[in-house]
């Protein structure tokens, strides 16, 4: 991707001191979401980074990854497979636990979602200890999907979470701090 454009999508997104709790500097997507241009674009080089022109399936995490997910899956041809949290799905599930950095979680994915050998793409907003991307990446296997990457629109870096879900494949980010 074009290093101007890159530009373009970094300065629009907005730092919010303090949010959600005192001490976090937010990165808020909302004004790059905003952007028809910027916002094709970002969908553009999330696939792009992938390489892949073709997939069977992209899962897309509650509730911000739902936003990338289902736009890479239209522009890759792909089905759109959301995980979500404990307890929104309304037919039979798969669920993962995962750990925070105070508690644990849970995310589920239908049983039907995935079939054994489908190709899955992971996308998601943001990867930052890699607990949540984690725990998606091990539904989809648990289900007998291949996955053939993960793809996210910022990385925290300095938080690890690369180390977590590049076990389970590439790991790609448009954005890292
Ligand atoms: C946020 C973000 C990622 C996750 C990354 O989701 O959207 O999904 O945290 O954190 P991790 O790598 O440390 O697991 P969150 O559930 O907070 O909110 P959302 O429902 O707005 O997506
Ligand atoms: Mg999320």
């Amino acid at each position: 991707m074009a290093p101007d454009i890159l530009d373009s999508i970094r300065s629009t997104i907005r730092d919010v001191p303090d949010f959600p709790t005192p001490g976090i500097l937010f990165k808020d997507i909302t004004p790059v979401l905003a952007n028809p241009t910027l916002l094709a674009q970002a969908i553009d080089g999330m696939i792009e980074a992938t390489g892949l022109t073709e997939v069977d399936k992209v899962v897309g995490i509650d509730a911000r990854g739902f936003i990338f997910g289902a736009l890479i899956a239209e522009r890759l041809g792909a089905g759109f497979i959301p995980v979500r949290k404990k307890g929104k799905l309304p037919w039979k599930t798969r669920g993962v636990d995962y750990t925070l950095e105070y508690g644990t979680n849970s995310v589920e994915m239908h049983l039907d979602a995935i079939a054994p050998g489908e190709t899955v793409l992971l996308a998601d907003d943001l990867l930052a200890t890699g607990g949540t991307a984690g725990a998606a990446l091990d539904l989809i296997q648990q289900a007998g999907g291949q996955v053939v990457g993960s793809t996210f629109f910022i990385e925290l870096s300095f938080l690890g979470g690369r180390q977590r879900v590049s076990t389970s494949g590439p790991v790609h980010a448009l954005i890292t701090y």
